[in-house]
């Protein structure tokens, strides 16, 4: 793999995708990682990430120079770029110049920047900068406040940029990247999509032998797509177990038991547990409460129908869809298993202990969507925009019942198809449709005083849900679903608009 090491910089998992962008397997290690342990891993290049710190300040992590003498071809980005020069020889000096955004970039030339623009922007973000490059390198690219913000040495293939190539703000940043990877460090472009599902189905079929598995379906992509792979790789030894609790939108059972079946043939129990879930969320009105519930009944749901395929046969596996920034986020790498929230299985007990099989864990959801694809699943499951395990236990802002149900999903639908009309549904991370239950509004219909409740639309953009934008969605779209919620769904009268960031607001609103 090309290693990225990780300076505490939000951008390494960043890095890590836009190498693999550039076909070539990438993972992130922490910067605390040991060369040696590095080398062991036999990896065809390393890159070392920008971070926060300036190469001067005490306890700045520092580059062990033996990582350069290991004939490893080295990419040092932003603050690797300074720590890299550092270590090398060159100087790097504060000089008071920072340059933070859009930058104009001048380039002489080198193997990097070949055939790009002799100006062209790139995004810079940094106090210190390299003012001499090591001996043996070309410096490459200059800007104004980083008079060496390039340099190459193309025959100890090592190479860096003051700049952050991997943001969308440095048009030509992929490029330079690519260039690196495939021309300096002489990497052959092999990681596509059609390798990852052949390598990713051997491995399945090593792992679990002649043995059985189950899957819990969720109806978002993660699931379906490690359940198909799963498929793909061992047949109809496998099972997915699909739990309706009641609290889907409009259409998403069906996408499960007729889409996704048809995709794959899977084998699917679909365990209908509407009834009980409504029973167990009776009175209940506080979020968290909600939460717990919902969690809870899964949990137990999911474990009563895994205790009955064990009844019938041997299921030794358990198929969970953890993606690669899961793995990361929770420090592992190797050998640890998350389970995510709730609705992966969490705590089973202990008669009921499985093998994890996490076919998605390096990959990163662009790559699970393009597996999606490749294995043939539709666009609808492939595309599906995140949806929260509690459903819309959680968009019912007081006691969840079966009415606030159907009238919550009509309105959800009606949203979700004017969106998809006005084909923004790329546009935007989600849409959850709130229905303030416990709130009333005047409205007036026909010639009638009607005394409904509001819906919210919550139409948010994000790159990872950790933080939110509010989408300006057009008003002639706005304006096609308030007419038809209001009009179509009984109990409704009114439509508003959250026009809130996160944070501070949270994208739902329980
Ligand atoms: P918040 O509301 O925290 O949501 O800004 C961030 C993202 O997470 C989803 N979400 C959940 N997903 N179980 C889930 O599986 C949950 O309990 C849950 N709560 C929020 C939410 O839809 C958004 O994408």
């Amino acid at each position: 793999p090309v290693l990225v090491v990780d300076f505490g910089a939000q951008y390494a998992q960043l890095i890590a995708r836009r190498v693999r962008e550039a076909q070539v397997y990438s993972e992130v290690v922490p910067h605390t990682t040991a060369v040696a342990e590095m080398l062991e891993r036999k990896p065809s290049a390393i890159v070392l990430s920008g971070g926060p710190a300036s190469v001067y300040s005490a306890g700045a992590p520092n580059v062990d120079p033996a990582l350069f003498d290991a004939g490893v071809p080295v990419f040092g980005i932003c603050y690797g770029f300074q720590a890299m020069a550092q270590v090398l020889g060159g100087t790097v000096e504060h000089t008071g110049t920072r340059e933070f955004g859009r930058t104009d970039l001048g380039v002489a030339g080198g193997a990097l920047h070949e055939e790009l623009p002799a100006r062209h922007p790139v995004w810079m973000s940094h106090g210190d900068c390299v003012t001499k490059a090591p001996e043996g390198f070309a410096v490459t690219a200059s800007s104004e406040g980083a008079p060496v913000a390039a340099f190459e040495d193309v025959e100890r293939r090592l190479a860096g940029v003051q700049y952050h190539p991997e943001v969308a703000h440095s048009p030509h940043g992929q490029e330079v990247l690519r260039r690196f990877l495939h021309e300096i460090a002489g990497i052959r472009p092999q990681w596509t999509t059609a390798s990852i599902v052949d390598e990713q189905v051997a491995a399945i079929r090593e792992q679990v032998g002649q043995g059985h598995a189950i899957c819990g379906l969720s109806g978002g992509v993660d699931s379906a797509v490690a359940a198909a792979l799963v498929q793909q790789a061992i047949g109809d030894r496998l099972t997915c177990v699909f739990v309706d609790h009641g609290l889907l939108r409009a259409g998403e059972r069906t996408q499960v038991e007729r889409d996704f079946v048809a995709a794959t043939g899977v084998n699917l129990v679909t365990v209908d547990a509407r009834e009980r879930f409504l029973d167990a969320l009776a009175g209940v009105t506080d979020p968290e409460e909600k939460r717990k519930i919902i969690g809870r009944e899964f949990i137990r749901v999911f474990e009563q129908a895994a205790r009955d395929l064990k009844a019938k046969g041997d299921v030794e596996f358990l198929v969970q869809g953890t993606l690669y920034p899961d793995v990361v986020e929770s420090g592992g790498g190797s050998g640890t298993s998350n389970i995510k929230s709730h609705h992966n299985v969490g705590g089973l007990p202990e008669d009921l202990r499985f093998g994890l099989v996490e076919p998605l864990r390096l990959l990163f959801k662009d790559e699970v969507r393009r597996v999606g694809l490749e294995l043939g699943l539709p666009e609808t499951i492939v595309h599906r925009q995140p949806f929260p395990g509690p459903g819309l236990g959680i968009r019912i802002i007081g006691e969840v019942t079966a009415g606030r149900l159907e009238t919550l999903r009509a309105a959800d639908a009606i949203a979700r198809e004017e969106l998809t009309a006005a084909e923004l549904d790329r546009d935007i991370w989600q849409c959850p449709v709130v229905l303030l239950a416990d709130v009333r509004s005047v409205g007036v219909q026909g010639d009638g005083r009607t005394y409904g409740h509001p819906v919210v639309l919550r139409p948010v953009s994000s790159e990872d849900a950790m933080t939110a934008d509010w989408t300006r969605l057009p008003y002639d779209v706005l304006e096609r679903i308030s007419t038809r919620i209001t009009n179509e769904v009984r109990d409704v009268n009114r439509v508003v608009l959250d026009v809130t960031s996160k944070p501070p607001g949270t994208i739902e609103w329980e």
